[in-house]
C-alpha cells in the first residue's frame, strides 16, 4: 500500500479533487480514518484540549506532539501524516525551527509539519522546505496566539482580506504544500483559495476551500460542553461511551459481570 506524498496531494488538488483531512491523535482512530482514503492526517496541537484536558493549545509540549504523531504514523499506511509544531518551538530562530521540525520527521516519522503564521513565518518555511521538510502553513485564527488575539474570526474587511492574501502568497512562495485557513469569513477564504496555486484546507472557512479539516473529537461529540460553530457532530459517541460505562457499572454492582463467558474456568 502506497503512502500519499505531498506530490500526490498536489496532483489531487490540480485534478480538482476536494481534499479530506482530519485532526486526530492516536493509532486506532488513524487506522479507521486510513481505511476511508482520508488524504491528510494532522496530529494537531488541539490534542491539548481534546486529550490532555488543557484550556488552550499553549501548554502542549513538543514531547506531547511527538508521542501522538508517532502513534498516528504507526496506525496508518496510506495518509500523509502531518505533525503540528506546538507553541514556541519554531518562532525564536530558523535554527530552532529546523531542529524541532527534524525531530518530527526523525523521531515521530511524520511526513510533514504544520506551523502557524503567514508572511512573518515565510523565511522559516523556506528554510525547512529547502532542508527537505514539507510544510503546511496555517493562517486566520492562530490558536497559539490566543492570549494576544483571542479566537476572533478574521477576513471581515478589505484590509484583513488583503493581509490574508499576502500571508497565503508568501507561504506559497516559501514552498508550503498547503495552507490551513482557520476561522476566516467564507468569501474571504474563497478569494484566498483563488489567489494561490496550492491547496487551502479550511476549518471554519466555508466551502470555497480546496479541502476541509475537522477535529475528530468534535465530529464524534467527544469535546465536552463547548462545540465550535464550525464543527458538526457526525456521531454522538460520547453518549454511547456513557451508556456503555453505565451498563458496565450496573452489571458489576449486580454481579452479572463478569459472566462465565468472560472468566477462566
Ligand atoms: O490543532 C489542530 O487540530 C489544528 C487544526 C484545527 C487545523 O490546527
Amino acid at each position: 500500500m502506497k503512502r500519499s506524498t505531498v506530490r500526490d496531494i498536489a496532483s489531487r488538488y490540480k485534478n480538482g479533487q476536494k481534499l479530506v483531512s482530519l485532526s486526530l491523535y492516536d493509532a486506532w482512530m488513524a487506522r479507521i480514518a486510513d481505511q476511508l482514503d482520508v488524504d491528510i492526517l494532522l496530529v494537531g496541537d488541539s490534542l491539548g484540549m481534546t486529550v490532555l484536558g488543557y484550556e488552550t493549545t499553549v501548554p502542549v509540549t513538543i514531547e506531547d506532539c511527538l508521542r501522538h504523531t508517532g502513534a498516528v504514523v504507526r496506525g496508518s499506511k496510506k495518509a500523509l501524516v502531518v505533525g503540528d509544531m506546538p507553541f514556541a518551538t519554531y518562532q525564536s530562530s530558523v535554527e530552532v525551527a529546523l531542529h524541532n521540525a527534524a525531530r518530527f520527521m526523525q523521531e515521530a516519522g511524520a511526513h510533514a509539519v504544520k506551523l502557524e503564521g503567514g508572511t512573518f513565518m515565510a523565511s522559516t518555511v523556506a528554510t525547512l522546505v529547502r532542508s527537505g521538510i514539507p510544510v503546511m502553513g496555517h493562517i486566520g485564527i492562530l490558536p497559539q496566539c490566543v492570549n494576544i488575539k483571542g479566537y476572533k474570526v478574521v477576513g471581515r474587511d478589505s484590509v484583513e482580506v488583503g493581509e490574508l492574501i499576502e500571508d497565503a502568497k508568501s507561504l506559497e512562495e516559501a514552498g508550503a504544500f498547503a495552507v490551513v485557513l482557520e476561522g476566516i469569513q467564507s468569501d474571504a477564504a474563497k478569494k484566498i483559495s483563488e489567489s494561490i496555486n496550492i491547496p487551502t484546507i479550511g476549518i471554519g472557512a466555508g466551502s470555497g476551500c480546496s479541502g476541509q479539516i475537522q477535529v475528530a473529537h468534535d465530529m464524534l461529540g467527544l469535546s465536552g460542553d463547548f462545540l465550535p460553530k464550525h464543527a458538526k457532530v457526525f456521531a454522538d459517541v460520547s453518549s454511547q461511551i456513557e451508556s456503555a460505562f453505565r451498563e458496565y457499572s450496573a452489571e458489576v454492582k449486580d454481579g452479572s459481570f463478569p459472566s462465565k463467558e468472560n472468566s477462566f474456568e
